[in-house]
């Protein structure tokens, strides 16, 4: 089982696993993820939602096979029901991140309530690097976030950065020593899982509300020039660089 999910005391808790493969995402996983984010929605014991990875590895993105064997080709193929279902959840959705997390293992952190790093945590988003472009609104949550110099810093150069530039960054509420995440986690969770999930929703739906459709508008334009370019030399460049770990040579092909 490449996604675990398990229903403990109030938490649906979903598992990036696969390890082999630096739990790169897979259309299955999205869907998997996409179908148990639905299911919470809709179930009363549900009460948080976490999202975690293994100690030493979040998730290293979309699996970069997956892009050229099985490439989404519109707005309702796995990878964007997942991020709709998760952009839209009603329920607190709690992010537990140690090692790395890149491409849509950032990106998805966006959409989360609380957002919590190990000091083994990093972050990259090298989505032009790949001949691609930003997805899960991030081209436009991430501006409004830190600002748009340190956004583009992030989002064209792919920068790669840790846990306390993403402290720093409001990306994550805070940083823990490697072993005391889980626990720290599980802290805040039980407060979550005590607390008033009508008053939760309904604080998370006022303070989602203002920004709503405007993500939504923006997932979809993404979405559109995304699908386009998975095709275009650049990306198909990149893909092959990667699986035959040599570096990229874009000339000729932007
Ligand atoms: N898609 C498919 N396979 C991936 C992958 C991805 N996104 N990321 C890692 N893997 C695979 C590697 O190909 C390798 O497979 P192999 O053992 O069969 O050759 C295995 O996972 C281990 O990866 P490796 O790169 O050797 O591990 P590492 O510890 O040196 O580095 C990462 C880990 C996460 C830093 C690195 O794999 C990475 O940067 N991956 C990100 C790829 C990417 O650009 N993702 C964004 C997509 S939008």
């Amino acid at each position: 089982m490449d996604i675990l999910s398990q229903l403990s005391e109030g938490v649906c808790r979903l598992q990036f696993n696969r390890p082999q493969k630096k739990n790169a995402l897979t259309a299955a996983m999205y869907t998997t993820l996409a179908e148990e984010l639905e299911a919470a929605a809709v179930d009363e014991r549900v009460r948080a939602i976490l999202i975690e990875g293994q100690p030493d590895i979040y998730t290293a993105g979309n699996d970069v096979e997956d892009f050229l064997s099985q490439s989404p080709a519109g707005l309702d193929t796995p990878v964007f029901r997942f991020l709709r279902a998760l952009s839209t959840a009603e329920k607190p959705v709690v992010a537990a991140v140690s090692g790395p997390a890149v491409g849509i293992g950032t990106t998805l952190l966006l959409h989360c309530d609380l957002v919590y790093a190990a000091q083994s945590a990093r972050f990259q988003l090298p989505f032009a690097a790949l001949g691609l472009v930003p997805e899960a609104a991030s081209s436009l949550l991430l501006p409004r976030l830190i600002g748009y110099p340190r956004a583009a810093e992030k989002l064209l150069l792919g920068e790669g950065f840790g846990a306390s530039e993403a402290l720093s960054m409001g990306l994550v509420c805070a940083v823990l020593p490697n072993d005391e995440l889980m626990a720290h986690v599980q802290v805040q969770l039980a407060k979550l899982v005590a607390l008033p999930a009508g008053a939760l929703r309904a604080t998370k739906r006022l303070m989602k509300s203002h920004q709503a459709s405007d993500v939504q508008a923006a997932m979809q334009v993404e979405a559109e020039e995304f699908i386009s370019r998975l095709g275009m030399p650049a990306a198909r460049e990149a893909f092959d660089a990667f699986l035959a770990r040599r570096r990229p040579d874009f000339s000729g092909k932007d």
